[in-house]
């Protein structure tokens, strides 16, 4: 089966066409570079360039898979959570695309995607898994029991994880969005520089917190003059991600074991992370496994859009083209 998936529910662009929710023949993505002036998504702006590149990013995708229209034989967009605006244009796209060639059309948890770029990826994960999904806008602990069952153990109090990085990367003047280049920025850095606060990591909870710790860095920083701050910068970086990644995995490690659960899933623009993956890798023991999607499928990507409405269409069906945009659209 031939899936088109789409995606555009923040600055990404991205079209792909997928075979029977596994091989990936072409996964087109457009990062909108529109926004670095203002330091963040600006919703409209990010509609406005959705709708001029939609067209051109379909046609290259359909093009790189070296297949028509008519070959396709299910359309999946997301639908919710994200920005409205964005939103609407790639789902409107895709359900005009699915009515005037009836193509049956299948809508899309964005979230669920970033579960399921871990389907496109490997091969073995266990049905009942335990999945973790940091992305800019969520920082989730799931048990999965089956695609489409799910059971949230864990989110966020205040800020994701994606914007916890997106915040220090700010105050420390990296741009945006900063994750990555914070992250390359720690590989030369000292991590025992600095012990930030590893916020609730003994909570018996599975919940997580960032704001205090982006209290806490931006503190620091003030409390240096300008050549400390300068000749700190790498050491900064490498024990704010140090605190963030801790968390992340002690609290993921401890449901694991809670739940007598082995496999463990890493998804979103934050498991792209070197230091995510590595300090799981460090501290996985026994029969866990780990399993984390290449980088091109961790930040937002229709691909993983695809292979969702794949596994979606083949639990419950095509969804109604009457179906609308849902900004905070839940998974559990
Ligand atoms: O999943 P994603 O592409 O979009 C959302 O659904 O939010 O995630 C984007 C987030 C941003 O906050 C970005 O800074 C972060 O993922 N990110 C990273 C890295 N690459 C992307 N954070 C830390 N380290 C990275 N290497
Ligand atoms: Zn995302």
């Amino acid at each position: 089966m031939l899936v088109l998936g789409i995606e555009s529910s923040c600055d990404e662009t991205s079209v792909a066409v997928v075979k029977d929710g596994k091989e990936v023949l072409a996964n087109i993505i457009l990062s909108q570079d529109e926004h670095t002036k203002f330091g963040g998504v600006v919703p409209e702006v990010a509609s406005r360039s959705h709708l001029k590149t939609i067209v051109p990013i379909y046609e290259e995708a359909l093009e790189k898979a070296s297949v028509k229209l008519s070959d396709i034989d299910l359309i999946a967009a997301t639908m919710g959570p994200g920005l409205v605006g964005p939103l609407l244009v790639g789902l409107t796209f895709a359900k005009g695309l699915a009515y005037a060639s009836s193509i049956p059309f299948v809508c899309v948890n964005h979230m669920e995607g970033h579960l399921s770029a871990n389907y496109l990826a490997h091969s073995g994960i266990d049905e009942r898994h335990l999945s973790l999904i940091i992305s800019g806008g969520h920082t989730m602990l799931l048990e999965v029991k089956s695609f489409g069952e799910y059971e949230l153990l864990g989110n966020t109090k205040d800020d994701a994880a994606g914007e916890a990085y997106d915040k220090v990367a700010k105050i420390m003047g990296l741009g945006y969005p900063g994750g990555a280049v914070l992250d390359k920025l720690a590989k030369d850095g000292d991590s025992s520089y600095m012990k930030f606060p590893r916020a609730m990591m003994h909570d018996k909870s599975y919940m997580f917190s960032y704001s205090g710790l982006e209290t806490a860095v931006s503190l620091h920083i003030k409390s240096l003059s300008d050549d400390e701050f300068a000749k700190n910068k790498a050491n900064i970086a490498a024990s704010f991600q140090e605190a963030a990644v801790e968390v992340l995995v002690a609290k993921t490690l401890r449901a694991a074991k809670e739940k007598h659960i082995n496999h463990i899933t890493l998804a979103g623009g934050v498991a792209a992370n070197s230091r995510v993956r590595s300090m799981f890798t460090e501290r996985i023991r026994g029969n866990q496994k780990l399993f984390y999607p290449p980088i091109s499928l961790c930040t937002d990507n229709a691909a993983m859009i695809a292979a969702a409405g794949y596994y979606r269409f083949k639990k419950e069906g095509a969804s109604e083209l009457i179906t609308n945009a849902i900004p905070y659209l839940k998974m559990v």
